[in-house]
């Protein structure tokens, strides 16, 4: 009579559904099998005869009480062999990944080389699921053969999740400080001095800088003296900038803002809500990739928020320096929840809250 071990076949079949998931890590059938034999080796083994009648019923019930310790083992097998497979198929694997982004940079003119890779492998895993491309090689094809695609791609790649004032105590901060500030600053100035200029760097589908250019609008019509607005919001997607420019939002992208502003400056239409034309017109849009195209010079205020998450290091440090220098005197830059001031940077600009991330621009001394 044979007996077979039923934890391999459970393993076998949690390890499809968990592989179908990871593009970031080699799957070949040698790292399937290394995967499948570190997970057995620390689970307990479960024989069965084959001519047992109620094989699938054991197996079934096998799979209900062990399901999270096979997980668990099996992750932490995935994790093991992932990182170090016994073969040169993972420089394979490297290879046809780095063929990939230098085609969209050759086809598409995006440069991602400076992208985190850790985030765009996972992005790029979700087109890759959505066409059931296998492997980069395959998701290329694809995308040789469909221009849509590549849309849908970049979509994924440069992440465009925005809301109206997101993380409400950094607005409150702009709302009661930083702008009445500005708004001081230039009363003191003459003529056409007396305008704000802020840069909403990588500002998605306009969300940001139209919460600026709102809470200005309040801000300035309680004022005597008339000041400027000119607000010029950039991204490297064109679809989130047109998206922008038409200043029309359904209704999961204002459901939670403040019914004030909602009723103050949005016109429903049908099922959508048209951003008001006097605060549009504090805002240009324009298309700009931080990496290559010259900055928006003369700002006082720079906000470039969620962006640097997806830069490695040393991109993001050039991109600093780079926001200062676009600065006029005591400009502020405001960075998102999670970045940071980092390297030469943290000389060049002033703590105003180091919490909400708010800076202001430090004059050197020559
Ligand atoms: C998560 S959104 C942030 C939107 C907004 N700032 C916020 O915090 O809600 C990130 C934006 O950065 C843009 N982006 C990514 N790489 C860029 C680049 N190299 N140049 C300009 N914009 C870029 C994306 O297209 C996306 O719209």
């Amino acid at each position: 009579m044979q007996a077979r071990n039923i934890m391999e076949d459970i393993v076998k079949k949690y390890l499809d559904e968990m592989l179908a998931l990871r593009f970031d890590i080699c799957t070949c059938e040698l790292c399937r099998q290394d995967v499948i034999a570190y997970a057995l080796s620390r689970l307990p083994a479960k024989y069965v005869t084959t001519d047992s009648g109620a094989i699938q019923t054991i197996m079934q019930q096998i799979r209900v009480d062990q399901s999270s310790l096979v997980l668990k083992e099996l992750v932490a097998a995935i994790t093991v062999i992932g990182k170090e497979p016994r073969h040169e198929e993972g420089q394979d694997r490297n290879q046809a990944y780095k063929l990939l982004m230098q085609q969209i940079k050759a086809d598409r003119g995006a440069d991602f080389s400076q992208y985190r890779d850790k985030v765009l492998k996972r992005r790029i895993a979700l087109r890759m699921r959505a066409r059931n491309a296998n492997s980069y090689s395959e998701y290329l094809q694809v995308l040789i053969h469909s221009s849509e695609e590549y849309e849908k791609l970049f979509e994924v790649l440069t992440i465009n999740v925005s809301s109206f004032f997101r993380d409400a105590a950094v607005w409150d901060k702009l709302r009661t400080e930083i702008l009445p500030e500005l708004i001081a600053r230039k009363k003191q100035l003459k003529g056409s001095m007396r305008k704000i200029r802020i840069w909403s760097a990588g500002c998605s589908h306009g969300e940001e800088p139209y919460s600026l250019a709102i809470m200005l609008y309040e801000l300035l019509e309680k004022e005597e003296v008339e000041i400027n607005v000119e607000i010029v919001a950039t991204d490297i997607d064109k679809v989130c900038l047109a998206k922008g420019k038409a200043g029309r939002y359904d209704q999961i992208s204002v459901k939670d803002l403040n019914p004030h502003y909602l009723r103050r400056f949005f016109i429903p239409i049908k099922d959508e809500f048209q951003i008001v034309p006097h605060v549009q017109a504090f805002v240009t849009f324009k298309e700009l990739n931080l990496i290559h195209d010259q900055g928006v010079m003369g700002v006082d205020m720079v906000i470039c928020r969620n962006v640097f998450i997806y830069f490695n290091r040393s991109l993001q440090e050039y991109l600093i320096m780079k926001f200062h220098g676009t600065l006029g005197q005591d400009g502020f830059f405001v960075m998102g929840n999670s970045e940071s001031l980092l390297g030469e940077a943290r000389q060049v600009f002033d703590v105003v809250d180091s919490s909400l991330r708010i800076y202001k621009k430090l004059i050197l001394a020559d």
